[in-house]
């Protein structure tokens, strides 16, 4: 079937099924760009499930960009608690910056100005241009991968073959709607061709399909697997004579960059402190880190940070690792 009659099927489908979802219209662009660009920073690594709590109340405290831009870092922290990959948080506040500094407060409209903007990589350029401009770019995430590969049998490793498949995914991209096309193609992605237990049989595109409803078809697309590094280390828990917790902000570059945290690193950074015999393990993209926890009792502590009252350590910004440090504890 041509890539033509592919894509007015694919459309029909979502007029009828496609998602509801609080940052999404039906039938053309957002006509608010800046909806467009909170959601797609959040749903960077995140799923939709997750990230509908966290935008609706973070659309509540900054409506606009002018609202974020005024923001200071540590509050955007706190409304991006638990939603990981702090950087992306970074990024948000830099560009809401930027877009009021430089543009007056509207977003650029040319994909070569949207590429600059800090924390859009070629995915959200593609997919921002498409639903808050309705420009004919192509949207390749995960979902689109794995459609187009299981569509057109395309077996090999992924990471050799992404040009055969961003190809692919630009010949069915619809140039008259690609603010509906790219949100359809998740929704494809997301409802019927899903990882496990595709949905085959309510597939628009199921007569065209070369993996429809083969036994494989869960094989399909073929991600060669990176190793996760295996990292350990040691984190403190130091507590003063009222309760309160030594916590310290994480200055240096990376995914913690910004968040505050317990003392951590290396074995007998404080040589008094005892072993609790309890550990934390948390995955980042491509490290695995153990933290064995130890605790101590001290009123002063030599490096720079603060003791907060365990009420009130909601109100900082800690990692999830450290949260899960805290709970353990
Ligand atoms: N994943 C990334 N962007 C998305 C969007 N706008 N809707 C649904 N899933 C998404």
């Amino acid at each position: 079937m041509a890539e033509k009659n592919l894509t007015h099927l694919l459309l029909e489908w979502y007029a009828q099924n496609g998602r509801d979802l609080p940052w999404r219209v039906k039938g053309g662009a957002h006509p608010d760009p800046y909806t467009i660009f909170v959601s797609e920073i959040m749903l960077q690594q995140t799923t939709v499930k997750t990230v509908i709590p966290y935008f609706e109340r973070f659309m509540k405290r900054f409506p606009s960009v002018f609202d974020l831009a005024a923001a200071c870092e540590d509050e955007v922290y706190q409304y991006w608690q638990g939603l990981g990959y702090y950087s992306r948080a970074r990024s948000l506040l830099q560009t809401a910056q930027n877009v009021v500094a430089d543009y007056g407060g509207k977003f650029p409209r040319t994909v070569k100005e949207i590429a600059k903007l800090k924390g859009f990589g070629p995915y959200t350029v593609a997919s921002f241009s498409a639903l808050a401009y309705n420009l004919p770019t192509t949207v390749a995430d995960g979902n689109v991968i794995r459609i187009i590969c299981r569509m057109y049998r395309l077996t090999e490793p992924t990471d050799i073959i992404k040009d055969k498949i961003l190809l692919k995914a630009e010949k069915l991209t619809d140039k008259k709607c690609p603010a509906d096309y790219a949100s359809a193609i998740m929704d494809l992605g997301a409802m019927i061709c899903t990882p496990k237990n595709p949905k085959c049989r309510l597939c628009p595109w199921q007569h065209t399909c070369k993996s429809c409803g083969k036994p494989d078809i869960e094989n399909i697309p073929n991600r060669r697997k990176i190793a996760k590094k295996e990292m350990t280390g040691f984190v403190y828990v130091i507590r003063n004579r009222k309760g309160a917790v030594f916590v310290r902000k994480h200055t240096e570059k990376g995914l913690l960059s910004g968040l505050y945290e317990f003392p951590w690193g290396e074995e007998k950074m404080f040589p008094q402190a005892t072993d609790s015999g309890y550990e934390v393990t948390h995955i980042f993209t491509h490290i695995r880190l153990k933290l064995r926890i130890y605790t101590l009792a001290a009123e002063k502590v030599d490096m720079k940070g603060e003791f907060a009252e365990p009420e009130r350590l909601s109100t900082y910004a800690l990692s999830t690792l450290m949260k899960k440090v805290w709970h353990k504890i």
